[in-house]
């Protein structure tokens, strides 16, 4: 518990952002308020998957920032993509994870894959706004990621691959995504490994298209595979390191989505504030209203609680430390943030809180997913007590 403090002694400690965070920072609001807000409502509405948002983003280079120089990427670190995250989800969450949601599918191959096999995948990423997917989550196992039922077997040099995935982000665009699977069931989560998929694999069908409360912009869709093959050389990883191929991914992304939910709820204080000082009843602005004012000052208190936990969480994966505690404190606290901060912001507006016309509604309701993505707020307080009582070694 003590790790930030101690290294916060050794190596200093600063707020200050570099001119060049700043001017991505600028860069991603700029989209955001130009690109991305215009259009929310709309994709809100039909559902559709944003493509033209996501090849402008790409074009701009606010895509796939972590992906190495060497591979033709930008090489940007964690807290860089919280910046770049939070300002696109102050834009709307649903276009947002569209656009992000490549450094989810792409991380196991910068965290487990070989050079031959970043050589392969990358690229092509900055080349084109091409999508990848994480394909973890399945029906029968979500929180419980050890309950994995999809098994690939080996078969010479190939793997035949067989099962199904659930709530699978951009699954219905994408162009391969990483398939957790048994590789031997009797070794329970020793036995999981990490595949690389193209979703054109004869066999891999996108079976449905599912239908959300909020953040309906992205796509989250099923997806089967019925003996699909892949080539050996598509494993990341040895054999049974898909477990923790997972879990590491997820340590380094949760910093991520927790600065989306930040975004979302900076987008909810900001309509408050504005409406409390614009609504007049009992002959004054509501603003002046400790009833409201009160709800808007925590608004603001927490919102800057958790983007400094994002802050901390990102430079910690920066460091190359172990962030499993801290990316947990971040996402849940972010999470659960944002949705109080937007149902509060739903209660400023009162009646036109609750109306589609007004910004706040969708805020709300985009809010909710950011409680159950990437590890539910109960599977990250199950994260932060094993890791204050039964703390790993490694
Ligand atoms: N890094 C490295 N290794 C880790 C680790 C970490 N953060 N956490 C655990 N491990 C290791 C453990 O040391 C242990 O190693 P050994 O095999 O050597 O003993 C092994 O992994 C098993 O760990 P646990 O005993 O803790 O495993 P568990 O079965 O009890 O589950 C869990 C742990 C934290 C609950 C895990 O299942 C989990 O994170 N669940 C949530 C899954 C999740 O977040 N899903 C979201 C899917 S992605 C998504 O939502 C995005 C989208 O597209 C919508």
């Amino acid at each position: 518990m003590a790790v930030v403090a101690d290294q916060s002694v050794t190596t200093g400690l600063s707020f200050n952002l570099t001119d060049e965070q700043k001017a991505l920072r600028g860069l991603a609001r700029e989209f955001a308020e130009k690109e991305i807000r215009p259009k929310a409502a709309e994709y809100d509405e039909h559902q559709t998957h944003p493509a033209d948002v996501v090849a402008k983003a790409h074009e701009i280079g606010l895509m796939n920032p972590h992906v190495p120089e060497e591979f033709g990427g930008l090489g940007l670190s964690v807290l860089e993509g919280v910046l770049v995250g939070e300002e696109l989800s102050w834009g709307c969450a649903g276009i947002a994870v569209s656009i992000v949601a490549n450094s989810l599918g792409s991380a196991p191959v910068m965290i487990a894959g070989t050079e031959e096999q970043k050589r392969q995948w990358l690229p092509p990423l900055l080349e084109e706004p091409i999508l990848c997917s994480f394909g973890l989550t399945e029906p029968n196992a979500g929180s419980d990621v050890s309950g994995i039922q999809t098994t690939a077997i080996r078969k010479g040099d190939e793997y035949v691959i067989n099962g199904s995935k659930m709530f699978i982000t951009n699954a219905g665009h994408a162009s391969w995504l990483i398939v957790f699977a048994s590789t031997d069931k009797s070794k329970g989560h020793r036995g999981l490994s990490a595949f690389i998929v193209p979703t054109d694999a004869p066999g891999v069908t996108v079976e449905k298209h599912l239908d959300k409360m909020g953040q309906r912009a992205t796509d989250t869709s099923a997806i089967a595979f019925q003996d699909v093959t892949v080539p050996a050389s598509n494993r990341l990883g040895e054999e049974g390191e898909g477990f923790k191929i997972a879990m590491m991914t997820l340590d380094g992304t949760r910093p991520g989505t927790a600065a989306g939910a930040v975004g979302v709820a900076q987008a909810a204080y900001d309509h408050s504030v504005v409406y409390a000082k614009e609504r007049v009843q009992f002959g004054q602005p509501i603003a002046v209203n400790q009833g409201v004012n009160f709800m808007v000052a925590d608004m603001a208190t927490e919102i800057e609680a958790a983007r400094l936990l994002c802050w901390q969480a990102a430079w910690l994966v920066d460091q190359g430390k172990r962030a499993t505690l801290q990316s947990s404190f971040a996402k849940r606290f972010a999470a659960d943030m944002v949705m109080k901060v937007t149902t509060d912001a739903v209660q400023v507006f009162g009646g036109y809180g609750y109306i589609k016309e007004y910004p706040v509604e969708k805020l709300m309701r985009d809010a909710k997913l950011f409680q159950i993505y990437e590890g539910t707020s109960q599977i990250q307080r199950l994260v932060i007590a094993r890791e204050i009582f039964l703390p790993r070694d490694d």
